[in-house]
């Protein structure tokens, strides 16, 4: 680590234009802990526009999970990301929109993202949505999407983005968890080439939905698609005859802004729930800071808008700070595996933030895909998603970056509403693979497992000590299940679910999740959701699922499945339990291997022993542990025999 750090001392930071030096960063931080409220309160007021101020800063008590940041206060996230920039920048690029297709692109105007959002926002309301009212959304990656987010928070309406990626079934639940009536979706999108009826897989959905009453739906690729007149609402012909203006709706700081899904390691996804003030500050602020952004520059983050870094990093944070964003359609691959730098090329990207998985999967072609392309404007890179390997941080540094840009890695969750931990340019040190130092008001610990503080050194599970505003509320129709899920492990902190490692200069290193959730391509996975899909086919008596290490998606996904007595193994089966994972969950989580495993081995109690399962998984039987527990033992004799060896 030492001679990590002295190789890029700040310093190699050359182009970071250091909002924050590292005294500047001691000081703030200092101030953020020891006088929150003051902190916040002006953060607050420096960040954000509100029609009227706050009654109190900050109202938490983490032990029964009371979180309030800024309650009394009054703002409205779109006007904040809109209208407040009108006065000086209508003119500015709000959105870059690069197509799937590399022919087709667009830019709009804060101006005319105004009175986009005007238009949808009239048109929701025509559709009956009022404040407080939930709409789903399942978009591509188009203007549109962010249209329609911003459209709900300007008539106070709390979106539920549902990833284009997830399938028919998922779209269902989580239509039915929040009760939306309303869905926005669009015919196709397209994705490196490849068509995917979004409107279709909404149809199959809400068949099973009879509260939702409109679809609306934005012609993207003109595709055919099944029409309902009594539900289906074309967006382009409707907003055509509605007026750009709508006042934006007063609200509560603590009114809820969205509901995102995420995996947990039991039961099924938990609507996450954030709410208007303290997010849109936190969003906008780690933009500003980590980014170390600033005006008239090109930012693009990768992610898409269906994930929580869509949300604070493509829309919210960015329009917050009037920045121009960029929003990509397609995929790194299409029309080739150059195609990340040739947009940066092509529009003077300054800013650039992806996930180690795609820098892994381009790293593994070669430079030559990335010296193509003219990279000067590129000054900061930024990761998230997973730890990234020295190996990918060293290339991205040297072969992206040119070894002139610092890289920013940034730790956080859909939970966290922002980056928590991270390698502040001009004021932290980089070192490859750490994720780095709390951010401003961010009071990290490591635990023992028995809550124990551990000091210094040190490696543990990771908590946080406090709050801070971007922080989730609760999860969405279910406080008890938010108590339970974060609060409950360890009274009066925030528990993340990972494992980290402190060094000796105070800069932490996530060492990944400590329970049953997976981290594929940064995609996050609750194996107890693929056990649940598995066991619904009918040939499939039990299954149990692990990660193992993937060199480029980070982890990959494992079954064992037990079959019905009924049933015959076959290689047919295999397959088609895979595409029925992928119908049910969405592509993204196909195993990658099913093992038939006559017999889990579980302890007398009838616990599965996944340890035993991820080592066989891995392939790593010096050290299967402590066996004795096991109510069968052959039964681990005959999966090591049959386990499926990867390379
Ligand atoms: C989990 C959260 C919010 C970002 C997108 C993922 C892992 C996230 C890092 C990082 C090491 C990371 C953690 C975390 N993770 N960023 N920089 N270094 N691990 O959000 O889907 O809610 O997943 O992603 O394990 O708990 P998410």
């Amino acid at each position: 680590m030492q001679e990590l750090k002295s190789r890029y001392p700040i310093l190699a930071q050359a182009k970071a234009h250091t909002h924050i030096d590292t005294e500047t960063y001691d000081a703030m931080y200092q101030q953020s802990i020891e006088q929150p409220d003051v902190f916040w309160a002006e953060q607050a007021e420096k960040f954000l526009d509100w029609y009227q101020p706050w009654d109190s800063v900050s109202n938490v008590d983490l032990k029964s999970a009371e979180i309030k940041w800024f309650s009394g206060g009054k703002l409205n996230v779109s006007y904040n990301c809109i209208d407040r920039h009108l006065a000086t920048k209508a003119n500015d690029i709000a959105i870059i929109w690069e197509g799937d297709d590399p022919s087709e692109d667009q830019k709009i105007t804060y101006q005319q993202l105004h009175d986009h959002v005007c238009r949808f926002a009239n048109l929701l309301k025509q559709r009956g949505v009022k404040k407080g009212d939930r709409v789903c959304i399942y978009m591509p990656m188009i203007p549109e999407v962010g249209y329609a987010m911003l459209a709900c928070a300007r008539i106070g309406a709390v979106h539920s983005v549902v990833f284009g990626g997830f399938s028919t079934e998922s779209i269902r639940a989580r239509i039915v968890d929040a009760d939306c009536q309303v869905v926005i979706t669009a015919d196709e999108s397209l994705r490196g080439g490849r068509v995917i009826p979004l409107k279709a897989n909404v149809d199959a959905a809400i068949a099973e939905c009879p509260n939702v009453h409109s679809v609306i739906v934005v012609q993207r690729t003109g595709g055919d698609v099944d029409w309902n007149e009594q539900v289906d609402v074309n967006y382009q012909q409707a907003v055509a005859e509605l007026p750009a203006v709508c006042e934006p709706e007063v609200m509560d700081a603590e009114d809820p802004l969205f509901i995102l899904y995420t995996s947990g390691s039991t039961g099924t996804p938990k609507g996450v729930l954030h709410t208007c003030g303290g997010y849109s500050l936190y969003a906008a602020m780690t933009h500003k800071y980590v980014f170390d952004y600033k005006e008239g520059e090109i930012y693009w983050c990768t992610a898409d808008a269906g994930w929580i870094t869509g949300h604070s990093y493509i829309f919210y944070g960015p329009l917050a700070n009037g920045a121009t964003t960029l929003v990509f359609e397609g995929v790194p691959t299409y029309p080739d595996a150059g195609r990340f730098w040739q947009v940066c090329e092509k529009h003077k990207v300054n800013i650039f933030y992806t996930a180690p998985t795609a820098i892994r999967a381009l790293m593994s072609l070669g430079d030559e895909l990335v010296n193509q392309s003219d990279l000067s404007s590129l000054r900061l890179l930024g990761t998230v998603g997973e730890p990234i390997n020295p190996e990918a941080w060293h290339w991205y540094y040297e072969i992206v970056g040119k070894s002139n840009c610092p890289i920013v890695d940034t730790w956080w969750q859909t939970e966290t509403g922002g980056i928590l931990i991270t390698s502040l340019p001009g004021a932290v040190d980089m070192k490859p693979g750490a994720a780095g130092k709390p951010f401003f008001g961010v009071k990290p610990a490591l635990f023992d497992k028995d809550g124990n503080t551990l000091e210094g050194e040190n490696q543990g599970l990771l908590v946080m000590t406090g709050s801070w505003p971007g922080q989730l509320r609760s999860v969405y129709g279910n406080h008890e299940r938010f108590y339970e899920t974060y609060l409950s492990q360890y009274p009066g902190n925030y528990f993340t679910g990972d494992g980290a490692k402190r060094d000796a200069d105070g800069f932490y290193w996530i060492t990944g999740r400590v329970d049953d959730v997976l981290n594929v391509s940064g995609h996050r996975l609750g194996t107890a959701e693929i056990e649940s899909a598995l066991v619904l086919h009918p040939a499939v008596a039990e299954a149990a699922v692990v990660g193992y290490p993937h060199e480029v998606k980070g982890q990959g996904v494992y079954a064992y499945v037990t079959l019905m007595n009924n049933a015959t193994e076959s290689g047919a089966l295999n397959q088609e339990l895979i595409e029925f994972v992928a119908k049910e969950l969405g592509r993204f989580a196909k195993p990658d291997y099913i093992q038939w495993a006559p017999g889990l081995p579980k302890t007398r109690s009838g616990k599965i022993m996944r340890r035993i399962l991820r080592k066989i998984a891995e392939n790593d039987l010096g050290t299967l542990g402590d066996t004795s527990t096991l109510a069968d033992p052959a039964v681990v004799d005959n999966l090591i025999e049959n386990r499926i060896v990867h390379g």
